[in-house]
């Protein structure tokens, strides 16, 4: 943990700056800070005519394979393929189920749904907004195939605990670490652990790409190589088609771009924790706020800092701060147990207290490695004002 930095609250009575428009996110100042490596990068592939496959696809998989310590990596369009690709190469389909947290973008869900299987909800530990294993256990039955954790908000799941019962109860554990890049459980990194992880590059995330892009990652060959061939029409080799695949290929462009960002993601991580100690400190004590917990067992990778508006006061919250020019979101306004997708289409019906509290409460503040201490003095001192 980095030390204790010697500023407080009081120092930002006098932040005298003020700012038009804070965004969430804000990629237009990220590629200003890399604008000529990333032109260079663009531009050898223009200049090169070559838009799918190519060696800076090659380069990118064997490049984040390693950062991730793990054996495979297989680029692909997006990291929801990556989830339905994983699941097919475990052969979880029809009459299968898998266990997924009641708190996450859908596309969890969807995955399940997309190879025939059933999704279960479990809900959350509202400490960490990562599934909850305790639960996870009481909802295995002798049709559970894999339990599928989410590494929210770049906060890892409860690993250990996890592992231990995907491996008592014979289940394959699949890690979504859409939002975990850099994340690390222990010292091991988001995306070694389970039997096959998954990553999304959407352009948002803590290494995005410029427009879709995902990967499957595995140190089993047999699934690292099966993976290769769902992800592109079911071959390896130029029409020879083994099997029925996709096209889910990642573009050059996308790995061309990806491969430059993956430079920085270290310095990037380490900016996005120091910006989310430095919130926690100013923003400490304050009643009806609720902080993100930090863990001895891993470092988020720091995706959303996401607070807790307690008293039903969201709403204006949102509202105070947008008056002042500070864009703020919602991950996620509606649990998986109460989206209409869970309960009128797939008609699942459950209830998860805590992921459906956690959607009524939740506020994602502005969190980015461009993000200057000024600003954040300027965030928090409103923060504070409207409390
Ligand atoms: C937790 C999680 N899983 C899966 C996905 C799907 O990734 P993609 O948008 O690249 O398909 C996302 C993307 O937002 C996500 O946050």
């Amino acid at each position: 943990m980095p030390q204790r930095p010697d500023y407080n609250r009081d120092s930002l009575n006098s932040a005298a700056n003020t700012f038009a428009n804070i965004p969430l996110v804000d990629l237009v100042a990220q590629y200003e800070s890399i604008r000529e490596e990333l032109d260079e990068a663009i531009a050898s592939v223009v200049q090169a005519g070559r838009f799918i496959g190519g060696h800076q696809v090659q380069a990118f998989a064997d490049d984040f394979a390693s950062f991730c310590q793990v054996a495979h990596c297989v680029p692909c369009a997006n990291g929801t393929d990556a989830l339905e690709i994983a699941l097919s190469v475990l052969g979880i389909g029809k009459g299968d189920e898998v266990i997924v947290p009641a708190f996450t973008f859908v596309a969890t869900l969807e995955a399940v749904v997309s190879v025939g299987a059933t999704p279960v909800l479990c809900d959350i530990d509202p400490n960490r907004f990562t599934i909850d294993p305790q639960r996870v256990k009481n909802l295995i039955t002798s049709k559970t195939k894999a339990i599928l954790p989410v590494h929210l908000f770049g906060q890892m799941a409860a690993m250990d605990d996890l592992i231990s019962l995907a491996k008592s109860s014979g289940l394959h554990l699949i890690e979504d670490a859409a939002q975990a890049h850099d994340a690390t459980y222990k010292g091991k990194m988001a995306g070694s652990m389970g039997d096959i992880s998954t990553y999304s590059f959407f352009p948002g995330k803590n290494l995005g790409a410029y427009g879709d892009a995902g990967a499957i990652l595995t140190n089993n060959e047999a699934w690292h190589i099966k993976s290769l061939k769902l992800a592109n029409h079911g071959r390896i080799a130029k029409y020879d088609h083994e099997t029925i695949g996709r096209n889910s290929r990642m573009d050059t462009l996308q790995a061309a771009v990806l491969s430059v960002k993956l430079k920085h993601l270290t310095d990037w991580t380490k900016k996005r924790h120091a910006l989310a100690i430095r919130y926690t400190i100013l923003l400490s004590g304050i009643e009806g706020l609720v902080l993100p917990n930090t863990f001895e067992d891993g470092q988020s990778a720091w995706h959303l800092y996401v607070v807790r508006i307690k008293n039903g006061s969201r709403d204006d919250f949102r509202k105070y701060l947008q008056e002042h020019g500070i864009e703020t979101g919602i991950h996620y306004p509606i649990a998986l147990s109460k989206l209409k997708v869970t309960t009128e289409q797939l008609k699942i019906v459950t209830n998860c207290y805590e992921a459906e509290l956690a959607a009524a409460e939740v506020v994602s503040l502005p969190l980015y490695p461009e993000l200057t201490e000024q600003m954040q003095d300027y965030i928090c001192h409103h923060i504070i004002s409207f409390f």
